[in-house]
């Protein structure tokens, strides 16, 4: 940029920046007044909701309210704020829920359905939709995975960003839900999720951490579940000292429904509005407590504060007239479906379906009437419209060709197989056989996790009997979360289309036709089996305790650990084109924390249709202090190409990109040495790699004490020194010679020891005050990792 234009640009930012300030400052002060005029009995109020949905007003200095509802794949708007919401809802559009945007793996997209979604919050007068879920899919029987995006961090946090972004360009909020290791429906109310401090960075912070840097959402819904033995909405080492002091969170905190238990508590750990209205109980506690000394009222005038500029906030960008477009949405809905779909297998290039190979199609499954598109609980939107597949299918593609269709299994009954002998003849009759089978409704649900991962016995069946006499069978699965696949040599094709919404029937028809090429990769490992998975042994948990056991092996970092052979690995997901990586660079073998690296890698369209290839960079640390993952996502994009082409791809690696959380130092820390970055298709197929050495800028701190070995203070040079100086006769005793001394081999045992207990092992001869001094002067230190 040329200087006099730079300028220019920095005045242009400034002034936009001072502007904002002053209408900041204005509401800033009117917030101030408004909180000297406020009663206490008005603020503890104005902290809790007034009903079920809506915030609460104080009239006589009018304060307004705003309304909140779910989410998050489309909004649960009750008639009234004081109206459960369920069941008599107003319409709204059902987007394909999180795993499906998820397995777009698309940012641009999972943005413009927040831009949908805000748009239709403005049109019913909702303020904040309580969305989006980033929790992690700890385990493939998580009763609410539907609802979440990934079991990787990164991806979770990007959906969720653009998520955020795209509904908050509408002038409406957000609610970043559950915070946090909310991943377990059974006992959701008191379940502790007993999660070790690097897990919890590594895995289940992470991605809220980049949501809220990336995009601030306006509110954070604290979970139900206890984290490391503390409610999530009583933590004030999530919510004030995580959220608020190292993410630099500015919204505002809403407890999950009747989460708070302890009002006080979650007043002064920095939980700012109770929902919903509960009982006057907790209203009435938190006043007294005011009143009594035991809450400060400072505490209180903070919360009002912070809440009230989320309200005025909300008013301000409230838009009037907005007409919720039933027919725009819809559509948007469908190509939003499309590119969820995931294709599993494709023998023999079944699918697309070509109409000069296959002239009767036979359609199976009472899904392609009575679709399941979206999962069970808070979330359920009452749709504006509802497609069936079959119909789709026979008025949009039906030319030409003759399509029968039979029911194969009954909703009503997974164990009834009475309909599969009528489904075997329809399909031996037929050139080519879809299936339509996958999860009933009651399978997925908030509030209650699976106990196996299998699809209804019926649907199973039906399959495999299916399969077995006509070849030419395509599988279209409808699921929120992973299933196995007893039958999958049986059958040419399986195409993955998640809970696809409202419109989701016109976009698996149209993967199904070749209109769109599918894209869409798994954001989620298909294990062969339950016994497979990382949590097995540790879900839904015990006595209300939840083991994380397997630390940071989730997902795909477990079956690399464990070199367990998943159904379906991470990443993984078909298209009707083929692509070729080469041309792997980086912008240096060597650098630094600091510099980070730029890599870039290009993709060629090899087949003959245009599509779209979801590039994913993976980082290995190779040798490393502490115990760390095969590989790790850290970056990924979405490209289409049209049949030749070929683009380049480029990323940028930072330090934290390279780290991991050390919990002792409490620090992200990127470990000098050498990392390889490879350019992969999916988890198990990395296509290209490189391998670079960094070298850390860090200088952390050492934190030797009493109970660090002695091997550990030798093996540091700044230690060793301070280690001759205290001991010098006694270690002349164990060491060999010379500058380079080193531990003689037979003496090796004496060296395995924490400091503290050379007193003893030497009977005396080092004495604990030498002990004592020496760890004193070793405070301080730092070195570089
Ligand atoms: C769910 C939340 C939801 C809230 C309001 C709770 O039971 O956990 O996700 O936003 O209800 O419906």
């Amino acid at each position: 940029m040329k200087k006099a234009v730079l300028i220019s640009f920095l005045v242009l930012i400034t002034m936009n920046l001072k502007a904002q300030t002053q209408q900041e400052i204005d509401i800033q002060k009117k917030i101030t007044q408004l909180i000297s005029e406020l009663t206490i009995e008005e603020k503890v109020a104005l902290c809790s909701g007034r009903d079920d949905w809506s915030t609460m007003p104080i009239e006589r200095l009018d304060i307004p309210w705003i309304w909140l509802a779910d989410g998050p794949h489309g909004l649960r708007r009750a008639p009234a704020t004081n109206k459960p919401g369920y069941g008599d809802q107003l319409p709204a559009t059902c987007f394909p829920t999180a795993s499906a945007l998820a397995a777009t793996w698309d940012v641009d997209l999972v943005y413009k359905v927040g831009q949908a979604l805000g748009d239709e919050a403005q049109a019913q007068g909702v303020s904040v939709l309580l969305g989006p879920g980033v929790n992690i899919k700890r385990s493939v029987l998580g009763g609410r995975n539907f609802e979440y995006f990934s079991e990787d961090p990164i991806l979770s946090g990007e959906m969720g960003a653009a998520y955020i972004n795209g509904v908050q360009s509408q002038g409406v909020g957000t609610s970043l839900k559950h915070f946090t290791a909310n991943n377990v429906e059974t006992m959701r109310m008191f379940n502790n999720s007993n999660v070790d401090s690097r897990t919890l960075h590594e895995i289940y912070l992470t991605p809220f951490e980049i949501a809220v840097k990336k995009a601030q959402p306006w509110t954070v819904m604290a979970c139900y579940n206890r984290v490391q033995g503390e409610y999530g909405t009583q933590s004030s080492f999530l919510l004030t000292d995580i959220l608020k002091k190292d993410w630099g969170f500015k919204g505002i905190v809403v407890s999950d429904w009747f989460a708070v238990i302890d009002r006080v508590a979650a007043m002064k750990a920095g939980m700012h509005l109770e929902m919903p209205k509960v009982s006057p109980v907790n209203n009435a506690v938190a006043v007294e407590a005011i009143k009594n000394g035991a809450l400060d009222i400072a505490v209180v005038d903070a919360l009002v504060k912070e809440i009230l500029t989320v309200v005025f906030k909300a008013k301000a960008l409230q838009k009037e007239g907005v007409e919720l477009n039933v027919e725009k949405d819809h559509a948007f809905a469908r190509k939003v479906a499309s590119e969820a779909a995931t294709l599993l297998k494709n023998e023999n290039e079944i699918l697309p379906i070509s109409k000069d190979k296959y002239k009767k199609v036979a359609i199976i499954g009472e899904f392609a009437i009575a679709p399941r598109y979206q999962g069970n609980g808070s979330s359920q939107v009452k749709p504006t419209k509802l497609d069936n597949v079959l119909e789709i299918i026979k008025n949009e593609y039906g030319e030409g060709i003759e399509i029968t269709y039979a029911q194969g299994y009954n909703l009503a009954d997974d164990n009834d197989t009475s309909l599969i002998s009528e489904a075997k003849k329809v399909a031996s009759e037929a050139d080519v056989v879809l299936v339509f089978t996958g999860l009933p409704l009651q399978y997925e649900s908030e509030g209650i996790d699976r106990t196996h991962i299998h699809m209804p016995l019926s649907h199973n069946k039906l399959i495999d009997e299916i399969g077995t006499l006509q070849k030419n069978t395509v599988v279209v699965l409808t699921n929120g979360s992973a299933v196995t696949m007893p039958w999958i040599q049986n059958v040419s094709g399986v195409l993955e289309t998640w809970l696809g919404g409202q419109a989701g029937a016109g976009g698996i028809a149209d993967v199904l036709f070749g209109k769109v090429n599918p894209s869409g990769k798994l954001a989620e490992t298909f294990p062969m089996r339950l016994e497979d998975t990382p949590a097995f042994f540790n879900f839904p948990g015990e006595q209300g305790d939840v083991l994380y056991g397997e630390r940071i092996f989730v997902g795909y970092r477990y079956y690399d650990e464990q070199k367990i052979e998943p159904l379906f690995p991470f990443g993984y997901g078909l298209s009707y084109t083929s692509f070729e990586y080469s041309d792997l660079k980086v912008s240096s073998k060597n650098t630094t924390d600091k510099e980070g690296l730029t890599v870039s890698v290009t993709i060629k369209n090899t087949g003959k249709v245009t599509g779209k290839e979801i590039v994913q960079l993976y980082v290995s640390d190779t040798k490393s202090t502490l115990q760390r993952p095969k590989k790790e996502l850290k970056k990924f994009a979405k490209i289409e190409l049209a049949p030749g082409e070929e683009k380049e791809v480029s990323f940028k690696l930072e330090g934290r990109d390279f780290s991991y959380f050390d919990a002792k130092r409490n620090l992200w820390i990127a470990e000098s040495g050498e990392y390889v970055i490879s350019a992969a298709t999916s988890s198990r197929a990395i296509k290209l790699s490189e391998t670079i050495n960094l070298q850390s800028t860090q200088q952390v701190p050492l934190m030797f004490d009493e109970y660090t070995f002695f091997l550990e203070y030798w093996n540091n040079k700044q230690t060793r020194k301070i280690l001759l100086e205290y001991m010098p006769n006694w270690i002349r005793g164990i060491v060999t010679e010379g500058d380079e001394a080193e531990i003689r081999e037979y003496q090796g045992f004496m060296v395995e020891h924490p400091l503290i207990k050379y007193p003893y092992i030497t009977h005396g001869e080092i004495t604990h005050q030498q002990v004592k001094e020496l760890v004193e002067k070793c405070k301080g230190l730092t070195y570089t990792p």
